[in-house]
């Protein structure tokens, strides 16, 4: 199955935006998907989805209970389908506080086992849960995870329990190509863990037309350090018009969502967005994104073929066989 983190070093990379448009890309290939958002923070994938209504509610049963092995209900039940059909564990509040809540679990059960703290699993929690007790790979093909980029307990978790990555990269101030970060996180981890981690990917996004960032997305691709399989442009109009959809990309361009002003207020609205062929190519890159996890990383079988319906304008075809530009508009 597919189990991936998308991971950066660095805050507003596009984390949200990429896992949410992989789920969706890899659900339309005809895969179970489930996105696990681990992000407490508001404008996170719980929110972009528009689920987790008790996310604010400190009685109600959620993640954290569950990963500190003191769950109100079932897993099963944490769960929240998203209108585009991908599963989702929303995020909660009390993950801003996991620590916390780790560090006196983790008081309580050495003290009364006499064990040394430092020898207590605590990153092996999250890969239990998953695998061991709900055992997701029975009900899910692929399960994806939005960490929150800080580097701590729940981002170890993650990773210990996932093992791959998927890493958007945005183009830095002097386009320069620093991953340091992760290469460091990734040895840490290798060693403090004794695990493998494989990086599936790097995902350059954000890229505009200046020499700098062209320079910068070259830099990338000649790279043989990791494999960069799609550039992501600037595109801050289809991927903003995403948090007024309420769902992936895939979404902005079907339901044509279009954010402008009316009557001197901002709105946003379904069937007014103008097709732009550039658009219509970014969607074609996230299906290759998707297609090369699936195939390259995982090797699972996937459905090639993905057919947009467009809201009154007819149907447009992405096929990954063939590496020619999208076909002609039907209507
Ligand atoms: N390819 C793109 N081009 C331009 N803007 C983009 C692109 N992708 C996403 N954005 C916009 O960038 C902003 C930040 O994206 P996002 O929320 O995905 O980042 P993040 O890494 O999850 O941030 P955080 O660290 O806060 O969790 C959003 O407003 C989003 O719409
Ligand atoms: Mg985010």
């Amino acid at each position: 199955m597919i189990t991936v983190v998308v991971y950066s070093e660095s805050g507003g990379t596009f984390k949200t935006t990429t896992t949410a448009n992989l789920a969706v890309a890899l659900k339309r290939m005809g895969l179970d998907v489930c996105v696990i958002d681990l992000d407490p923070q508001e404008g996170n994938l719980t929110s972009l989805f528009d689920v987790g209504s008790q996310r604010h509610d400190p009685e109600a049963d959620n993640l954290v209970k569950h990963i500190l092995e003191m769950p109100d209900g079932d897993f099963e039940d944490l769960i929240e389908t998203s209108s585009e059909g991908v599963d989702v564990v929303p995020s909660h509040d009390m993950l801003g506080d996991f620590t916390s809540n780790l560090e006196q679990k983790i008081s309580y059960e050495t003290g009364m086992q006499n064990m040394n703290r430092d020898d207590y699993p605590r990153f092996e929690l999250l890969h239990k849960l998953l695998w061991e007790k709900e055992s997701l790979h029975e009900s899910y093909d692929a399960v994806l995870i939005d960490p929150n980029a800080r580097a701590e307990d729940l981002l170890y978790n993650a990773i210990f329990g996932l093992r791959t990555l998927v890493a958007p990269v945005k183009p830095a101030g002097k386009g320069n190509l620093s991953l340091d970060g992760l290469e460091e996180l990734v040895e840490n981890m290798e060693n403090e863990l004794d695990i493998q981690i494989g990086l599936s990917c790097v995902v350059p996004a954000g890229v505009g037309q200046t020499n700098a960032h062209q320079q910068y997305q070259k830099q990338f691709e000649n790279t043989d350090a990791f494999d960069t399989p799609v550039a992501i442009g600037d595109r801050d109009s289809l991927m903003d018009a995403m948090w007024e959809a309420r769902g992936s990309a895939f979404k902005v361009i079907e339901e044509r969502w279009k954010t402008y002003e009316e009557d001197g207020e901002m709105v946003s609205k379904p069937g007014q967005r103008r097709i732009r062929e550039r658009e219509i190519e970014t969607l074609q890159k996230l299906y290759e994104l998707a297609g090369f996890v699936a195939t390259e990383t995982f090797d699972i079988e996937i459905d090639p073929e993905l057919v947009l319906d467009i809201e009154g304008k007819g149907t447009r075809t992405i096929d990954l066989r063939d590496d020619s530009e999208t076909e002609v508009p039907s209507a």
